[in-house]
């Protein structure tokens, strides 16, 4: 028997509606919800993120506006929009989307994004809550819907075996920080580049959440019956048998017929990461 799938795109429109409802009782009390997207460069995949950003922020009757700047754009520079957008008390939510050109240092940027408008939950301040295990913060939005979408499907995960591929600053690390905290107790090993025998770790895994943005990295025979399955890789190759280009995650697909549940590539982490983005930017609306 198959995967039962973690539709993120049903969930994600869910969220939406729900948000669409806050946003227009937030507008009768004179509150309109806004976020500011700041995109650096010409990465052809950032500028197709931010452009689904824009549409879903439509949709919900959230306010966004986009900031293009060229490649050769200094940091002194993104400073000072930054700046000038946490004075700005008609923003709410500001995102620097990543990454950014080589000569702009993100952390820096991210430090410098006022932490109640931090939507992408970056900032050192928001970091600092989630280490203490307070979810009152602004929280990492890839992370937060990877959680939605298990609680959703009420995949138990106290003491279960879950193998994190990926220590990014955006995904792998906050995730495995909300995996181990009290209350979800799952017993998290993080693994990356440098790590021995990921195929092993994986193979006695309980959940494996793949976030390491290397195409069918992890394989189909690394794992065991019944396995719950995130993907959150999405890369774009040409199919050699069909030569069209296709998108895989960072699992290969056939594992989807030996784990229990699994999340499609599109349609799963992604769409919940901007529903996530929404809400954070809703709730940064409402605590203003
Ligand atoms: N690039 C890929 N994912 C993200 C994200 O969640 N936030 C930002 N700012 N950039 C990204």
């Amino acid at each position: 028997m198959g995967a039962v799938l973690l539709d993120g795109k049903s969930l994600s429109r869910e969220i939406e509606d729900d948000l669409k409802l806050r946003v227009s009782k937030l507008k009768k009390n004179g509150i309109e919800p806004h976020l500011a997207v700041i995109l650096i460069g010409d990465d052809i995949a950032s500028h197709v993120y931010v452009r689904n950003k824009e549409n879903a922020c439509k949709r919900t009757g959230i306010i966004s506006t986009k900031v293009i700047l060229p490649m050769a754009t200094l940091e002194e520079e993104v400073l000072q929009i930054i700046d000038e957008m946490n004075k700005n008390n008609d923003i709410h939510g500001i995102l620097v989307q990543s990454p950014t050109p080589r000569h702009i240092d993100e952390l820096k940027i991210t430090e410098r994004i006022d932490p109640t408008k931090d939507v992408d939950g970056f900032h050192p301040w928001n970091l600092g809550k989630l280490v203490q295990g307070d979810m009152r913060g602004l929280i990492p939005c890839t992370p937060a819907g990877i959680m939605k979408l298990l609680n959703n499907a009420k995949i138990n995960l106290v003491g279960k075996k879950v193998t994190v591929i990926g220590r990014s600053r955006i995904v792998g690390m906050p995730l495995s920080l909300m995996l181990a905290q009290k209350g979800v107790d799952a017993t998290v090993t993080i693994t990356h580049s440098r790590s021995k025998d990921i195929e092993k770790i994986c193979m006695t895994s309980d959940v494996i959440i793949a976030a390491l943005g290397r195409p069918e990295f992890v394989k189909k025979e690394w794992i065991k019956h019944s396995t719950v399955i995130v993907d959150v890789g999405i890369s774009r190759i040409i199919d050699s048998s069909t030569n069209k280009y296709e998108l895989v995650g960072d699992v290969e697909s056939s594992a989807m017929e030996k784990a229990s549940y699994m999340t499609p590539v599109p349609g799963g982490v992604g769409p919940m990461t901007i529903a996530m983005l929404l809400t954070n930017t809703v709730n940064a609306a409402n605590s203003n």
